[in-house]
């Protein structure tokens, strides 16, 4: 495994909220790691398998790395983008030693080409909480479409922006809502447009890619993983909420309590990520 350019410790884009700290990287890392098997289930509703050529844009520090590369074998290829050299570098600490044929590049998914990505057409361009993140969705799309071979597909695993497709849980516990309210509050402050899940099919095919298919799906995690998941996401948008006076210190010390206090209670039967949509698609 290579990686192109040099690993920095700032973005290549200005819009991302969530930062790159450990802790945040900690955070992602957890969350990809119950979600191998859904992406692999996908890729195989999709037709994609042993030595298909795939990218993950917006890959974080483990994103679906592995789990692409389970799919393609060892004869394929994966290439991980992100914006951030220090996910990046998670990442190769994490997949290098197991899975040489995943390159890792420092870029900005909007505009980066096929050439930068030592490839000729992908199979494959997955994404997975990367569009919510975009301040120009469609812009996004395009380049995934000029990246794509004909017939090609794109797979993305995208959250819903609206409050009441925030995290739950049961008893219920309104941090939770709170919390996923500002997610998407410091997006939009940073200039994403966040509403990629729920408008999905006019992206796609604005962007020449034809709908396959759509479903959509909560992750259920244990309460110590679900409460914490929120907990360090409110720390890590802490200067965007500054920034933007999106929240005061007293209400993010009062949430992260209300947070901490929900994962010591024994009798939690349900912690779950904001609703989740599945689009899966095809370059014409
Ligand atoms: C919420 S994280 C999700 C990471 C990974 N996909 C996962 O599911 O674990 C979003 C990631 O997308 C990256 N990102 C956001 N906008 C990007 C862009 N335009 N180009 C490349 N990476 C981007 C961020 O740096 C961050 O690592």
């Amino acid at each position: 495994m290579c990686e192109d350019r040099l690993v920095t410790s700032e973005s290549l884009v200005s819009h991302y909220s969530l930062g790159s700290t450990d802790a945040e990287h900690r955070r992602l890392i957890q969350l990809a790691s119950h979600e191998e098997d859904r992406v692999i289930d996908a890729c195989r509703r999709a037709n994609v398998g042993p030595n298909a050529v795939a990218i993950d844009l917006g890959c974080g520090p483990l994103g679906a790395l592995a789990a692409l590369a389970n799919v393609v074998g060892s004869e394929g290829t994966v290439v991980g983008v992100d914006a951030s050299g220090a996910a990046l570098a998670r990442a190769r600490t994490l997949v290098a030693s197991r899975f040489p044929q995943i390159r890792l590049i420092e870029a900005d998914a909007g505009n980066v080409t096929a050439r930068e990505l030592g490839i000729e057409v992908a199979d494959l361009a997955y994404s997975r909480l990367m569009l919510l993140h975009q301040p120009d969705p469609a812009a996004t799309l395009a380049n995934v479409a000029r990246l794509l071979r004909s017939r090609g597909v794109f797979i993305a695993h995208e959250a819903s922006d609206l409050p009441m497709h925030a995290p739950g849980s049961e008893p219920f516990v309104p941090a939770m809502t709170r919390v996923w309210e500002l997610v998407i509050a410091a997006a939009r402050a940073r200039g994403a447009r966040t509403d990629f899940a729920r408008r999905g099919r006019a992206y796609l095919e604005d962007a020449g890619l034809r709908v396959d298919g759509t479903r959509a799906y909560a992750v259920h995690y244990p309460p110590n993983v679900g409460f914490e998941i929120p907990r360090v996401a409110l720390q890590s948008l802490r200067p965007t909420l500054a920034q933007y006076a999106l929240a005061s210190e007293d209400e993010i010390a009062h949430l992260d309590r209300e947070l901490e206090e929900a994962q010591r209670r024994t009798d939690v039967q349900w912690v779950s990520s904001p609703l989740m949509i599945e689009w899966i698609a095809r370059r014409d």
